[in-house]
């Protein structure tokens, strides 16, 4: 698969077959990843690899604080979007087709709350990848590397065969991670990825998410 292909096929997946994906092909995925830039070559990332019984327990704990009401405590900084402005917009715009396609009406809050559960679960991906950083390194410095390494796994899975999701929701309890996980404290949990091979027939896969033009987000200067 080429560069560009890669670019345009990936997409969030919402919705995973349970086969497991071996050990070794998750392994080269961060082989390869490994290979994206950073800030003076400081390859701040790290990453803890789970599956089988360690990720099950972690789902079902997720579950448990979320149905519980337990607020979610993320040791990122996560992005406020103000409630009028387009960032909201798109947020929502998002909300609305995820729902439409899985068939949750605005009002069915049960529905809404099962769907909720799934980013807590790993959309029930047989694997996820949980990117931490060492707390030695400033909150935000080491975001934009972790945004480049992440954005190299999801596109590497894809020459696996493999789907990806991105997800905040998988990071929200870092204490379950670091109870099943063994996480050290000395590190700031940033982001999950949900990780395997993708069930095509799962409504929310089928989403095709927007972009802007270009020409509304670009700035061109000394081209004439
Ligand atoms: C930092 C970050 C956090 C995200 N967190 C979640 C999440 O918690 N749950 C979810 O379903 N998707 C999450 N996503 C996926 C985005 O919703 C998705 O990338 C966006 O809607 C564009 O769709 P696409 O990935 O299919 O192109 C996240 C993506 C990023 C980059």
């Amino acid at each position: 698969m080429d560069v560009i292909e890669a670019v345009k096929k990936r997409k969030s997946i919402r919705g995973y077959k349970p086969d497991p994906v071996a050990k070794e092909v998750l392994e080269e995925i961060l082989e390869l990843a490994k290979w994206a830039p950073s800030a003076m070559n400081t390859q701040p990332w790290e990453f803890t690899v789970l599956a089988g019984y360690v990720l099950e327990n972690i789902k079902r704990s997720n579950i448990e604080l979320l149905k519980s009401g337990v607020s979610p405590n993320p040791e990122h900084m996560v992005v406020g979007w103000p409630m009028e402005s387009i960032y909201r917009q798109r947020q929502v715009n998002l909300a609305k087709q995820l729902f439409q396609l899985m068939d949750i009406p605005r009002e069915d809050k049960e529905k809404r709350a099962k769907w909720q559960e799934q980013g807590f679960r790993y959309f029930d991906a047989p694997a996820a990848i949980i990117v931490s950083v060492d707390r030695c390194l400033s909150e935000t410095g080491p975001l934009i590397d972790i945004g480049a390494v992440i954005q190299t796994i999801c596109l590497t899975a894809l020459h696996f065969g493999l789907g990806t999701c991105i997800e905040d929701q998988g990071a929200m309890y870092p204490d379950v991670l670091r109870k099943y996980a063994h996480i050290a404290e000395s590190k700031r949990i940033v982001m999950a990825i949900a990780i395997g091979y993708p069930d095509w027939d799962f409504p929310a896969n089928k989403l095709e998410s927007e972009r802007e033009p270009i020409k509304d987000m670009a700035t061109w200067l000394g081209f004439d």
